[in-house]
């Protein structure tokens, strides 16, 4: 698969000026972004070396669609590196255009400000904003759209090799609403590219994708049929707030259909692990005894996505150009 796991123009580690997308990354640039966020995991919090790295750099959580898990996730993470933060998160109105926003960033580095990690409910404004910004600039895609959640992307590929070690034997099943999903759509990117075995997508056909023409891939739409002898079980949240045209689901008739159940589960292999990028709706995409069970490893993705932004803020910080 030469063509998905090396690419001509892959942003590697010491030219990351931005963290916009899986698809900049090649399969070694991830495995290092991956690494580097574990060494951070395993080294002794009083004597990280890291602790300086952020040290007279702020960085700027600037979202415009809510959030309490990567926010917080990523203050912790610069403030880990010694880092300064500053949380715009309540700024809808004012920066509806891309101009205000790219005029509220221009304000910030003149208050010498130089990480910026962006949410934005329309796709690719993130992107655009990261073309027009000048240098000594670094933007990063706290979540787009529909389309893409690189650093949630990132977390979930820590966790999974964390528990599975090697990519290349897993069938990863991933449940629910796929079609408005940008961390689902980052995560496909990421598992391709990270060469897993086969991606099941799951769930009723209104909610997947239907362009996908990737031998890699099937899509399911029968639980049971999705889960056999899969190796991670990836639950998604209902997005209800993306639901423009099509009708939402009857909560009741998804949960009988597709909310995870300890039954359902055990057609997946007995070692499978259960993940979910969280905000969880306990029982309506998953069941509470699985949440809080011992295949879960949602916790642990909660605690990795500090590391993972570490290992990112920490690249990007070292290649801000002057
Ligand atoms: C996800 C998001 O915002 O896209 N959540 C997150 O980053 N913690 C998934 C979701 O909202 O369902």
């Amino acid at each position: 698969r030469s063509d998905i796991t090396t690419m001509a123009n892959d942003t590697a580690m010491n030219t990351m000026q931005h963290f916009l997308q899986i698809e900049d990354f090649s399969r070694d640039t991830l495995l290092q972004l991956i690494d580097k966020a574990n060494t951070i995991i395993h080294t002794d919090q009083k004597q990280q070396q890291q602790r300086g790295i952020l040290a007279g750099k702020t960085l700027v959580n600037l979202f415009l669609e809510p959030s309490t898990r990567t926010r917080v996730s990523f203050e912790l993470a610069a403030r880990r590196l010694g880092g300064e933060v500053i949380n715009l998160d309540n700024q809808q109105s004012s920066m509806r255009k891309n101009e205000d926003l790219l005029d509220t960033i221009l304000s910030l580095q003149a208050m010498d400000c130089q990480l910026f990690a962006l949410r934005h409910p329309k796709n690719s404004t993130v992107t655009t904003v990261s073309k027009q910004v000048p240098k000594g600039i670094a933007i990063i895609n706290a979540g787009d759209g529909t389309r893409a959640h690189p650093s949630q992307a990132l977390l979930d590929m820590l966790t999974i090799q964390q528990h599975k070690q090697d990519f290349s034997n897993l069938t990863v099943a991933i449940i629910g609403d796929i079609k408005h999903s940008r961390v689902a759509n980052s995560q496909i990117t990421a598992l391709r590219r990270l060469g897993v075995k086969e991606i099941r997508l799951i769930g009723p056909e209104t909610l997947l994708l239907t362009d996908l023409n990737d031998p890699l891939i099937t899509t399911e739409t029968s639980l049971v049929q999705g889960l056999q002898d899969a190796d991670v079980v990836i639950v998604l949240r209902i997005q209800q707030e993306r639901f423009q045209t099509e009708a939402l689901p009857d909560l009741k008739e998804y949960y009988q259909h597709y909310g995870l159940t300890q039954s359902k589960l055990a057609h997946a292999k007995p070692d499978a692990i259960v993940m979910h990028p969280g905000p969880v709706n306990r029982g309506i995409e998953i069941d509470t005894e699985i949440c809080d069970g011992p295949q879960s490893v949602i916790r642990q993705q909660i605690s990795n996505g500090v590391a993972m932004r570490m290992a990112i803020l920490s690249t990007l910080v070292k290649n801000l150009l002057q």
